[in-house]
């Protein structure tokens, strides 16, 4: 799948095994203690039902990514993020879309997620694509609770 339209910098496709080690080098730098480890990528991947995009600028740098699940008609963003220099430029959006586009095409009737009641950014996110709010889990992270979202596509 590619979606390099004229007006964008960052071509969206499919993250290759040998990419992996990137993205967690990335995530790491991201999410600290609860990023995602090289195994646990590789774990993933090897699920049946995973998806995985990759971001990147002409120039190969590695933007962004998404990680996507899909089972029994319903699909589930576990995780997505964009690198402090890709922010700002609409790139985690066209990572959603490739993510809720797949999910689509997999059958799913929706899309859930769930996330930090303090992340801003991500909120800001998911609100502005459609997601709406379902639920909380209370003190599912530490000091928060987590917000739960879905999507229909
Ligand atoms: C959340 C995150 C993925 C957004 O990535 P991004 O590529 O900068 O987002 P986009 O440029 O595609 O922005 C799309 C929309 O998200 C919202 N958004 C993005 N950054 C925002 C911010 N700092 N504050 C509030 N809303 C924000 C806006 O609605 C924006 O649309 P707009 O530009 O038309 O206003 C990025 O900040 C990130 O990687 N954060 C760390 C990892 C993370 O928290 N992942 C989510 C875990 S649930």
């Amino acid at each position: 799948m590619s979606t390099n339209a004229v007006d964008e910098q960052a071509d969206i496709d499919e993250l290759h095994w040998w990419d992996l080690a990137e993205v967690a080098d990335n995530d790491s730098a991201i999410f600290g203690p609860t990023a995602w480890t090289l195994s646990y990528y590789w774990a993933v991947r090897a699920q049946a039902g995973t998806v995985m995009f990759a971001a990147r600028t002409p120039t190969s740098a590695l933007a962004g990514w998404i990680v996507m699940s899909a089972a029994g008609g319903e699909a589930d963003v576990m995780t997505i993020a964009t690198t402090e220099e890709g922010r700002g430029q609409g790139i985690a959006r066209r990572l959603l879309q490739a993510g809720v586009d797949w999910a689509a095409k997999t059958g799913a009737e929706a899309v859930h997620l769930e996330v930090d009641e303090h992340n801003e950014p991500a909120l800001g996110l998911y609100r502005s694509f459609g997601f709406s709010e379902w639920g909380r889990r209370p003190d599912y992270y530490p000091g928060a609770d987590a917000i739960l979202m879905r999507f229909r596509p």
